[in-house]
C-alpha cells in the first residue's frame, strides 16, 4: 500500500505518520508514505497557489494550475498503468467510516488531496478526484488530519501493520458492535476487582461474556449502531431492557 499525499504541509504529514505503530510499518516497508509539496508545482515567483475568488467573497481558493500538475507528477510515478483512487478531503464528502476503511485498504496506491483555504478550484476536482470523503460534521483548517486519521484507520488493516491479523478484525465496528472491557494485572486496584470469570479459564463462558458485555456496551452507548447488529432473540430482549431501563 503506498499513500500518496498532495499537501501544502509535507512535513505535517511525515512528521505524524513517522511515529508509533503507522512510523513502524513504513520502516518495515508494509506501508509507503509520498508527501507531495502542491507549491512545488506553482509557477510563479513567489510560488504563490492562490487567488480570490471569481464572483468575490471572503477568503482565497487554491488554483487548478498546481493542484493538477502535482496529481499527474505522482500519476506518472504509478508505474501500474491503473488510475489510482483520488480522495478530496472536505466536510461535502461521504462520512469515513471503517467499512469504507476497509475498501480502500484493498488498494494498491492511494492519492489523498488536502485543500486550505476556502477550497479548490473546481475544475481541477472534476477533472481528478474519484471520491469525496469527510470525516465528520465539523470544519477542520485543512484536510491534512482527515488525510492522517484516514491514512492510520487504513494502515492497520494492511497485512502484517499489527501484530496479530485477529485483533484488527476483533475490534469495534467489525460487526457493529462495540469491543468488550479490558482488564489487567493487578487483580485489585482501589476498591474495584476483575470481573471473576476472566480468571476462570472456561473459553465458552468468557466468549458468551465478551459478547454480552459488547451488546450491553453497544446498548448504552451507540444504540444507534445496532440497527445493522445481527442479534439473537435473547440479546434483544436484554437489549430491550436495557434501553426502558434509561
Ligand atoms: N476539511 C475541513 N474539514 C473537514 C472534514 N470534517 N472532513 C474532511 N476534510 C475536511
Amino acid at each position: 500500500m503506498k499513500f500518496h499525499v498532495m499537501t501544502l504541509f509535507p512535513e505535517m504529514i511525515e512528521n505524524a505518520m513517522q511515529e508509533s505503530i503507522t512510523g513502524r510499518a513504513i520502516k518495515a516497508g508494509h506501508i509507503e508514505l509520498s508527501a507531495v509539496n502542491i507549491r512545488d508545482f506553482a509557477e510563479n515567483k513567489h510560488n504563490r497557489v492562490d487567488d480570490y475568488p471569481y464572483g468575490g467573497g471572503a477568503g482565497m481558493v487554491m488554483q487548478a494550475g498546481p493542484v493538477y500538475r502535482c496529481y499527474k507528477n505522482i500519476e506518472e510515478s504509478i508505474k501500474d498503468g491503473k488510475n489510482p483512487r483520488v480522495i478530496y478531503l472536505t466536510p461535502q464528502g461521504k462520512t469515513f467510516n471503517q467499512s469504507m476503511a476497509k475498501e480502500y485498504a484493498k488498494e494498491e496506491n492511494l492519492v489523498f488531496l488536502c485543500g486550505h483555504y476556502e477550497g479548490i478550484d473546481e475544475r481541477v476536482l472534476e477533472m481528478i478526484v474519484t471520491d469525496y470523503v469527510s470525516i465528520g460534521d465539523y470544519v477542520l483548517t485543512g484536510g491534512e488530519l482527515p488525510a492522517l486519521v484516514m491514512m492510520d484507520t487504513i494502515s492497520r488493516l494492511v497485512p502484517g501493520v499489527l501484530n496479530n491479523d485477529i485483533s484488527a478484525e476483533t475490534e469495534s465496528f467489525s460487526d457493529n458492535l462495540l469491543e468488550y472491557p479490558q482488564y489487567t494485572r493487578p487483580e485489585h486496584w482501589m476498591d474495584k476487582s476483575v470481573p471473576p470469570v476472566l480468571l476462570s479459564g472456561n473459553h465458552k463462558k468468557l466468549a458468551e461474556w465478551y459478547r454480552e458485555q459488547s451488546v450491553i456496551r453497544t446498548a448504552l452507548r451507540r444504540p444507534d449502531l445496532l440497527e445493522k447488529a445481527e442479534l439473537t432473540d435473547k440479546e434483544r430482549e436484554l437489549v430491550k431492557s436495557l434501553l426502558a431501563e434509561e
